[in-house]
């Protein structure tokens, strides 16, 4: 190991100068219910304090009682295998292929749960250790009593990284060391602070002890010794990164698969917005996907009439509130109740942006009888509705908030007058939009269809 790194004086569980790493010749085949310290002991009775033993937790299945027996035929074997994947997971972060990403109950998130069919027999495969932590520190003081040293101890798996190809082996116990050296606050030799740099110093001794080991059997132990260590009491389990903050808790497929799925239901009608701008762009990708929703007769029966120039949006919406109001004086209210539900059409003046969704029924059939008519009217109506959704679920898409509001319904004559808008224009209420104040809106619980689903 380099030279240069001995002066590094803050690591004191790094090599002072060089470090030796010495096979452990001569384990037997193991067994389950065989003593593996006394393995160790007769294999490597040189074994001297302050050293790291790095065993492959292949070794720690068997002694342990970890092998499952499978059928010899391969694809039977290959089902049981698959089966007992997914019972040792408690979720499924990535399918790729025919290779299934878990996480298992200890949160290591590795190929397959770490059960591996290679060095046991045609008929078994081998599960992880159920507690290598554990594992780790009964080798360590059965090690104490029996020789009288005080070593520490790492169980191993082989992994894949993210990112890279390959495999290394990274710890999945360990026992008598610190497993992570943080030089958060620490100044290197340029004067630079080292504020993210957390050293994995287990899964280094891992990696490293493998060199010697190698995979084809026969060298499932290692010693690493010419480090001075330090015991914190940490363990493997303080290599695991929660799950919470794993910006990659999920596989790139599944995380496409979940936005899918939530993209409905993630739309909520928000009615407070911040003063943030809104992008345009970010509104043109919404319309443009909203554009796509279904229509009859191959046609294009919605316009979104973004009103951006706030002069003519006040003029409507003065308009129409002047309106309202001559109803609502017909019909008998007193001035406070008129003021509170006049109050109601205020998200349209505040909103940063305003989309006012019209039916534009071109290209509708026109049948002798009014019946047929009417029906053609309500096929064009529904899917210039299916469009405003389209564009409510796009925009949250967008992290944008909006609420559809459906007061221009019942002014149509007045929007086309103020906007100058041809008679076949029909306003499908309005689009209030904006980033919502205060966050994103909550998500909703479970979602039942309940009696809105008939079947029959
Ligand atoms: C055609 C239509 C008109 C609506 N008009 C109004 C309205 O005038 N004012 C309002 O606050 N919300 C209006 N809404 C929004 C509903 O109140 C809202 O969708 C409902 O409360 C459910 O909440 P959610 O959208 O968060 O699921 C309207 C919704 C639709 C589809």
């Amino acid at each position: 190991m380099s030279e240069q790194k001995q002066s590094d004086p803050a690591r004191a569980d790094h090599a002072s100068g060089k470090v030796e790493i010495l096979p452990v010749t001569g384990m037997p085949e193991f067994r389950p219910g065989d003593d593996l310290t006394g393995a160790v002991v007769a294999a490597a009775p040189w074994l001297r304090s302050g050293d790291v033993l790095v065993v492959t937790s292949k070794v720690v299945s068997k002694t342990e009682g970890r092998l499952v027996r499978v059928p010899s035929d391969p694809e039977a074997r290959d089902a049981a295998r698959r089966a007992l994947v997914e019972q040792e997971s408690v979720r499924v972060v990535a399918r790729v292929a025919r290779t299934l990403i878990t996480e298992n109950r200890l949160g290591i998130v590795q190929a397959a749960s770490g059960i591996d069919a290679s060095n046991v027999r045609g008929d078994e495969v081998a599960l992880l250790p159920a507690d290598p932590d554990a594992s780790a520190l009964a080798l360590r003081n059965g090690l104490r009593e029996r020789l009288g040293v005080e070593v520490a101890v790492v169980v191993t798996d082989t992994m894949g990284r993210a990112w890279r190809v390959g495999q290394t082996d990274a710890a999945i116990g360990a026992s008598g060391l610190r497993v992570l050296h943080g030089y958060a606050g620490q100044i290197d030799a340029q004067g630079n602070e080292l504020a993210v740099t957390e050293i994995a110093v287990a899964d280094e001794l891992a990696a490293a002890a493998d060199l010697v080991k190698g995979k084809l059997g026969g060298l499932p132990m290692a010693v690493v010794r010419g480090l001075t260590l330090t015991d914190d009491g940490s363990s493997a389990r303080d290599l695991v990164r929660p799950v919470e903050e794993d910006l990659f808790r999920l596989g790139t497929n599944e995380s496409i698969a979940q936005g899918r799925r939530e993209a409905v239901p993630h739309r909520r009608s928000v009615r407070q917005f911040s003063d943030e701008p809104v992008d345009a762009g970010a509104m043109r990708r919404a319309v443009a996907s909203a554009l796509t929703a279904p229509a009859p007769h191959h046609t294009h029966p919605v316009r979104f009439l973004w009103l951006r120039e706030h002069g003519l949006r006040r003029k409507l919406l003065d308009a129409m509130r002047e309106s309202w109001e001559s109803d609502l004086t017909g019909d008998g209210f007193t001035s406070d109740q008129i003021a509170k539900r006049l109050s109601r059409g205020d998200i349209l003046y505040r909103a940063p942006e305003l989309v006012i969704p019209f039916l534009v029924p071109e290209g509708a059939h026109t049948y002798r009888d009014e019946r047929r008519n009417g029906h053609e009217h309500t096929m064009f109506t529904v899917a210039a509705g299916a469009a405003v959704q389209g564009l409510l679920v796009a925009l949250a898409a967008e992290d944008l908030g909006s609420c559809w509001i459906g007061s221009t319904i019942f002014a149509p004559g007045l929007v086309r007058s103020t906007l100058g808008l041809d008679e076949q224009w029909e306003p499908l209420g309005s689009v209030a939009i904006g980033h919502p104040a205060g966050g994103a809106p909550p998500a909703r619980g479970p979602l039942s269809a309940g009696d809105g689903l008939v079947e029959l």
